[in-house]
C-alpha cells in the first residue's frame, strides 16, 4: 500500500427527514445561490420543502435553474455572474451530479477574476471558492462527497474533469426517498457509473492494498444485490439507501488512496459524451466489458480472477484465465439485466470521430493497471461498435 493523506471535510446527513439540516447554511452567511436542473425537484416537491426551510431561517435565495445533464460552461458562467451581482455567500446544489458539478465550478468561479473555463482546464487555478452544499437526488457520481466536477463546452466537443479540495461540499444531505422518482434509465446508468468508479480503483498493480480491494468488492456486491431491486421497486427504501451510500463511498478517496490508480474507462467515456452528449453511465456500461476484454492477459488474469471469485462467487478450483473470462461475462450479463446498452450503435455512435476522440482521451494518462495508447483506445471503441 502506498502513502496517502486522507481527508474529507464533507458532513453527511443521511436518511429520512435530514433535509431539516438545511438550516445549518446560516453558518456560511445570508445569501444563497440555489442551483438545480431541469425541474425534477419541482415535480417531487423537494424545491418547495427546501425553499421553506431556507426562508424560515431568513436566508435570501437567488436561483440558477436549468443545469443540463452533462452541464455546460455557459450555465456555469451564468451562475458566476449571479454570484458576483448578488453578493452570494454560498452555493446550494439540489439534484444529481450535473447540478452539483455545476455548483462547484460556480463556487470557484465566483472567487476568480478570469473565465470559469480556465478552472475547468486547470484545477490548480482554483485558489478560493464559496462554500458548497448539496442535497443529492440521484445515486451515481459521488460528487456530493468528492472534489471533482465535470463540465462541457459542446461547441468545441470538450468535456473535462477538474478538481480541488476547495470545492468539496461542506455538507451534503442524502435522503434516499429523494431518489424514488429517478427513472429506470437513470437508475441503471447511475449503477453503471458507481460500478465503474469502483472498477477504476480496484484494478491496480499496487501490491498489498487489501483494505481498498475488499472494500471495493463489498461495494460491488452491494450494487449487484440492490440495483435490480431499485429498478423493479423504485420506492424500496433499503435498496435506494444502499445505492446512495455506495455512490458516495466509491469516489471519496476511500478506495483509491494508497492504491495508486489512474482511471481509464472514464477518460474514454468523457469523449463519447463530449461528441455525442450521451448519458455518462450508459457510455461506461458499453465500454467497461470491452475494456476488460482488452485488459485481460496472462499478467492481469489473476486480478480479474480475484474479482470473479470475490464478487461473483466463481469457482476457486478453475484456473485464473477461465475465472477471469467468466467474471467479464458476469459483468456483461449484469449490465444486460439492468437494461443498459451494450454497443455504441445503440446510443447513436459510429466510427466518425474515433480518431479524434481517442487522441483527446490519450492526451492525458489513461490507465495504470494496463496503460492505454491512442491505438488501444481506438481498438476498444471498434470492439464496442
Ligand atoms: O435536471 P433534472 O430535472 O433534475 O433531471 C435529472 C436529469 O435529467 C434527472 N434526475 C436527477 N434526480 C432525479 C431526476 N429525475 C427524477 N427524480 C430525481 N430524484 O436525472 C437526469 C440526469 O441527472 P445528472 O445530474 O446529469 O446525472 P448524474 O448524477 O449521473 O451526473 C452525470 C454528470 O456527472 C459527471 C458526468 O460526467 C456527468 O456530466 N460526473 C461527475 C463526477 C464527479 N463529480 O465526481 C464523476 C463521474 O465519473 C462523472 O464523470
Ligand atoms: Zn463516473
Amino acid at each position: 500500500m502506498n502513502n496517502f493523506t486522507y481527508s474529507i471535510p464533507t458532513v453527511i446527513h443521511f436518511g429520512k427527514g435530514m433535509i431539516s439540516h438545511l438550516t445549518e447554511l446560516t453558518e456560511s452567511g445570508k445569501n444563497v445561490l440555489l442551483v438545480y436542473g431541469g425541474g425534477s425537484i419541482k415535480r417531487s416537491g423537494l424545491y418547495d420543502t427546501a425553499k421553506k426551510i431556507l426562508s424560515d431561517v431568513q436566508l435570501v435565495v437567488t436561483e440558477l435553474p436549468g443545469v443540463e445533464p452533462n452541464p455546460r460552461i455557459e450555465t456555469v458562467r451564468r451562475g458566476v455572474k449571479l454570484c458576483k451581482e448578488n453578493n452570494i455567500d454560498m452555493v446550494l446544489a439540489i439534484g444529481g451530479g450535473s447540478t452539483i458539478d455545476c455548483a462547484k465550478v460556480v463556487a470557484a468561479g465566483a472567487k476568480y477574476d478570469g473565465d470559469a473555463w480556465d478552472l475547468v482546464l486547470d484545477g490548480s487555478k482554483i485558489t478560493a471558492a464559496l462554500p458548497v452544499y448539496s442535497v443529492l437526488t440521484l445515486s451515481a457520481t459521488g460528487s456530493e462527497m468528492d472534489e471533482f466536477a465535470v463540465i462541457s463546452d459542446l461547441s468545441k466537443n470538450e468535456k473535462w474533469g477538474t478538481g480541488s479540495d476547495l470545492v468539496k461540499p461542506k455538507m451534503s444531505i442524502l435522503d434516499p426517498e429523494y431518489t424514488y422518482t429517478v427513472s429506470p434509465k437513470q437508475t441503471s446508468a447511475g449503477t453503471a457509473d458507481m460500478m465503474s468508479h469502483i472498477f477504476e480503483n480496484y484494478f491496480t498493480n499496487v501490491k498489498g492494498a487489501a483494505v481498498q480491494a475488499r472494500l471495493c468488492e463489498g461495494l460491488l456486491k452491494t450494487l449487484i444485490q440492490y440495483a435490480p431491486i431499485a429498478l423493479k421497486h423504485p420506492t424500496d427504501y433499503e435498496a435506494r439507501a444502499n445505492l446512495m451510500w455506495v455512490g458516495s463511498l466509491a469516489i471519496n478517496g476511500l478506495l483509491s488512496d494508497g492504491a495508486d490508480v489512474t482511471w481509464c474507462v472514464h477518460p474514454m467515456e468523457h469523449e463519447l459524451s463530449a461528441f455525442y452528449d450521451i448519458t455518462h453511465g450508459e457510455g461506461l456500461a458499453i465500454l467497461t466489458p470491452f475494456w476488460m476484454d482488452f485488459a485481460l492477459n496472462e499478467q492481469t488474469a489473476a486480478k480479474f480472477a480475484e474479482y470473479g471469485r470475490n464478487v461473483w462467487n466463481l469457482s476457486i478450483k478453475d484456473d485464473d484465465m477461465t475465472v477471469a473470462k467468466q467474471a467479464i461475462a458476469c459483468t456483461r450479463e449484469f449490465f444486460k439485466k439492468m437494461n443498459l446498452p451494450a454497443s455504441l450503435h445503440e446510443v447513436g455512435i459510429d466510427d466518425t470521430y474515433f480518431d479524434i476522440m481517442a487522441q483527446k482521451a490519450a492526451d492525458g494518462s489513461v490507465g495504470s493497471f494496463v496503460p492505454l495508447s491512442k491505438e488501444d483506445i481506438i481498438s476498444i471503441f471498434r470492439a464496442a461498435l
